[in-house]
């Protein structure tokens, strides 16, 4: 079953995470492209952030996964590129709400401050749930787009 694209990205700080993650994707029906980084060693996460979260704006990809040390660089790249709705997602709760308020098409994690069974949970449940349609949810993402 594939459900779509991914687009994943992390830096040094998020790879193990990243490549962790990337396999509970594919179990879960999604085909992933990976942005980088492509190992431990330490790279800039801006230009990584911003090739996936492009690739999701463009349609090429439905979805981000992006992972740094706390997830908070990530975030801010990816929200500058029009058309994206990345969550730093700390935990489970989190990662629900934000699917059925915000629609948000990227979820960022942060692998130096949640443990990976935490990661893993918060991932599944990102995945899991749906944008809720409501109209007051419709009509405020689209003033973030204005
Ligand atoms: C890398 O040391 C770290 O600054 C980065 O992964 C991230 O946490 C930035 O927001």
């Amino acid at each position: 079953m594939n459900k779509g694209k991914v687009a994943v990205g992390s830096d040094h700080a998020g790879y193990e995470y990243k490549e962790k993650l990337k396999d509970v994707l594919t179990e879960l029906g999604y085909a992933c492209e990976d942005f980088g980084a492509a190992s431990t060693a330490s790279v800039d996460y801006p230009s990584i952030g911003r090739g996936a979260a492009e690739a999701v704006a463009s349609g090429q990809c439905q979805w981000g996964l992006l992972i740094c040390g706390t997830g908070v660089g990530m975030a801010m790249v990816a929200n500058r590129v029009k058309g994206v709705r990345a969550a730093l997602c700390y935990n489970e709760e989190v990662a629900g709400v934000t699917r059925e308020h915000n629609d948000a098409n990227v979820i960022v994690l942060g692998q130096r401050t949640m443990g990976l069974q935490e990661a893993e949970k918060t991932l599944r449940v990102f995945f899991a749930t749906e944008f809720s349609g409501d109209e007051r949810h419709i009509r405020r993402i689209a003033a973030i787009d204005e």
